[in-house]
C-alpha cells in the first residue's frame, strides 16, 4: 500500500485536554485515529510528548514533518513493517523523541487503513497480526472511581462491575447494575472515567455495596484497580488516613478476596514492588486474576521479567503505554505465551476512538476495561463490541 497523506491535528480528550488525532490516506480510503492520555502513568511508560503549556504541538508537529517526510509517497507490505520504521525512526528506547502519542496516532490509523484496504473488519486484521482467536472479552466497567480519577476520595481507584458472556447479552446487564447503583448512590459526582464517585467511611463499605448489587445478576462480579503507585510513599501505602506495610495489604486483599466475589486485583503493589507482587499471586493466583499494569506497562521486556519472576498472571494491555500496535501486540504474544490472561484497556483520558474494542476481541482477551457507562466516550467502545458480535456472526 502507497500512503498518499498523513496529517495531524489536536482533538480534545474527555478531561478536555489536547491529545492527537492523525489521518492517514491511501488512494480511495482514508483511516483515522486518536489517541488517550492516562493520568495515573507508570514512571516506566513511553513517553508521551507534552508541550510546557499541556499541549501537544511538538508531538503534531513530529507527524506533520518528520514522520509525513518518512511516510508519505512510500509503499509498505503490511502494517506490521509500517510500525517497525515507526519505531525505527524515533529510534529511542521510550519513544521520547518523536513521542509515543505521535507514534500511536499514526499506528493506529495504518492499522485501520490497511483493514480497509484487505476489506476486513479491524479486530479480524489485529488477530490475524496477532494469531489470536478472536473473542467478547468480559466488560470491566468502571462503577466507582477513587485514587487519582476522583481526588483519593476513595483510596483505591477502580471499582469495577465484570459481566461475562456475549455483549449484547452482558452490556444490558452492565447497564441495569449502572443505573440501579446510581440509585443506591444517590447524588453523587462522577469521576474522571464515567463511574461514580462517591465516599465510604471504611475500606468494606464499597466491597459490601458491589457484593450486594452484583447478587442480583447473572455472570456479574468484582474487580478492583488499586493502583497502588498512587497510594505509596515513605514505604508504606496509604489508605483512608493509615499507613500500611506491603505484607498488611497483602493481608487486606486475602480478606476481600475471601468475603467478596472478586474477580481479579490490578496493581496490588506499587510498580517496581516485584517481589510483594510475586507473594501475592502466589498465595491468590489460584483464586484471582493478580493484572500488572504499571508494573508491566505493556512492555514486552517488562513482561518478561514478570514472568520471569512469577510476580502476576494477567497483563493490562494499553497500546499507548508503549507507542505502536505491532508492540502491543507482541505484549499480547509475551503475556500469551507464559499462560496467562491479557485485559485490554482505555485510558483515563479518552476520545471517541474505538480501537481498543477492536483490540481486545481481536486478541481474544479477557476482558476489557474501557469505563463507566456515565461518559459518551467510554459508552462508545461498548457499543463498538456490539457491532463486532454482528460483525463476527455473519462473517
Ligand atoms: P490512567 O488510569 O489511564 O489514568 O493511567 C487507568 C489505570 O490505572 O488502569
Ligand atoms: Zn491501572
Amino acid at each position: 500500500m502507497r500512503l498518499d497523506t498523513v496529517i495531524a491535528r489536536s482533538v480534545a480528550d474527555t478531561r478536555g485536554r489536547a491529545t492527537i488525532e492523525t489521518t492517514l490516506s491511501a488512494g480511495a480510503g482514508t483511516a483515522t485515529a486518536s489517541v488517550p492520555s492516562g493520568k495515573s502513568t507508570g514512571s516506566h511508560e513511553a513517553c508521551e510528548l507534552r508541550d510546557a503549556d499541556g499541549s501537544v504541538g511538538r508531538a503534531i508537529g513530529n507527524v506533520n514533518g518528520e514522520i509525513r517526510a518518512a511516510l508519505q509517497g512510500c509503499d509498505f507490505a503490511s502494517a506490521d513493517e509500517l510500525d517497525a520504521l515507526l519505531v525505527a525512526l524515533d529510534g529511542t528506547a521510550d519513544k521520547s523523541r518523536l513521542g509515543a502519542n505521535a507514534l500511536l496516532s499514526v499506528s493506529i490509523a495504518a492499522a485501520r487503513l490497511f483493514a480497509l484496504s484487505e476489506d476486513v473488519p479491524l479486530w479480524k486484521a489485529l488477530a490475524k497480526r496477532a494469531g489470536t482467536l478472536p473473542s467478547a472479552p468480559r466488560l470491566y466497567v468502571n462503577v466507582m472511581n477513587g485514587g487519582a480519577h476522583a481526588d483519593f476520595k476513595l483510596p483505591f481507584q477502580e471499582y469495577l462491575l465484570v459481566v461475562e458472556g456475549k455483549t449484547s447479552e452482558a452490556l444490558p446487564v452492565a447497564r441495569e447494575a449502572f443505573a440501579k447503583l446510581g440509585e443506591r448512590l444517590g447524588n453523587v459526582p462522577m469521576g474522571d472515567e464515567g463511574g461514580y464517585a462517591p465516599t465510604f467511611a471504611t475500606l468494606a463499605e464499597p466491597f459490601e455495596v458491589l457484593a450486594e448489587l452484583v447478587q442480583g445478576f447473572p455472570h456479574a462480579s468484582i474487580a478492583l484497580d488499586a493502583a497502588a503507585s498512587e497510594l505509596y510513599h515513605d514505604g508504606r501505602y496509604h489508605l483512608l488516613g493509615k499507613a500500611y506495610s506491603a505484607d498488611e495489604l497483602a493481608t487486606l486483599y486475602g480478606s476481600i478476596a475471601t468475603q467478596y466475589p472478586l474477580l481479579s486485583i490490578e496493581d496490588p503493589f506499587a510498580e517496581d514492588a516485584l517481589g510483594d507482587f510475586a507473594r501475592l499471586t502466589a498465595t491468590l493466583g489460584e483464586k484471582l486474576l493478580i493484572i500488572g499494569d504499571d508494573l508491566t506497562v505493556t512492555n514486552p521486556a517488562r513482561i518478561h521479567t514478570a514472568i520471569e519472576q512469577k510476580a502476576i498472571n494477567a497483563v493490562l494491555v494499553k497500546p499507548n503505554q508503549i507507542g505502536t500496535v505491532r508492540e502491543a501486540i507482541l505484549a499480547v504474544q509475551t503475556t500469551y505465551a507464559a499462560g496467562w490472561q491479557v485485559v485490554a484497556s482505555h485510558r483515563s483520558g479518552e476520545t471517541a476512538d474505538t480501537f481498543i474494542a477492536d483490540f481486545a476481541y481481536g486478541v481474544g482477551a479477557y476482558g476489557l476495561k474501557a469505563g463507566g457507562l456515565g461518559q459518551k466516550e467510554r459508552v462508545l467502545k461498548y457499543e463498538r463490541l456490539l457491532t463486532i458480535e454482528k460483525e463476527d456472526a455473519a462473517s
